[in-house]
């Protein structure tokens, strides 16, 4: 089992998109193990995007993810970084097939409307900086023998 830390962002929670794109993790039999609404702080965005600090656009986007709150989720399920990324699409809107989230609704490469961890390290340490331990609650869905077999 992995886990991977989702935000919707701001544009994404502006747009009433938040039931449309939660349905689809939950219609991929992907379990939400975390989830809160939260408004990113300047501090905040400059932990989580430590690696674009430095570059041009990195103004324009700690404007854009501290503008309105937040859905920040995790989600767990068999290869979830990698599935959800590929559910996501491309990172520019403009370039994501159709069928992906951001093919879907998005036409930009900054407001892409989410956000999926890029790798294990990167998801441990993104969930770590969105959620406390007490606040992740792992469970077994109930349809679990209905969405894959015992030995997947
Ligand atoms: P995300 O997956 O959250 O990770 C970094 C974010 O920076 C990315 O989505 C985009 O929203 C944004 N981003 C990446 N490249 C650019 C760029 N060239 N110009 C503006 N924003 C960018």
């Amino acid at each position: 089992m992995e886990r991977s830390l989702i935000l919707l962002k701001p544009d994404c929670v502006q747009r009433r998109l938040i039931g449309n794109i939660i349905a689809r993790f939950e219609a991929k039999a992907i379990n939400i193990v975390g989830l809160k609404l939260i408004q990113v702080t300047p501090e905040l965005s400059k932990q989580h995007y430590a690696e674009h600090v430095e570059k041009p656009f990195y103004p324009g986007l700690e404007e854009f993810i501290t503008g309105a709150p937040v859905v920040a989720i995790v989600l767990e399920g068999l290869e979830v970084i990698r599935v959800v990324r590929e559910m996501l699409g491309a990172t520019n809107g403009l370039q994501a097939a159709p069928g992906t989230i951001r093919g879907d609704y998005s036409s930009s490469r900054q407001m892409n409307l989410v956000h999926a961890s890029d790798g294990t390290e990167a998801a441990t340490r993104e969930i770590a900086l969105y959620f406390n331990d007490n606040e992740i609650c792992g469970y077994t869905p109930c349809l679990t023998p209905w969405m894959r077999a015992g030995d997947e």
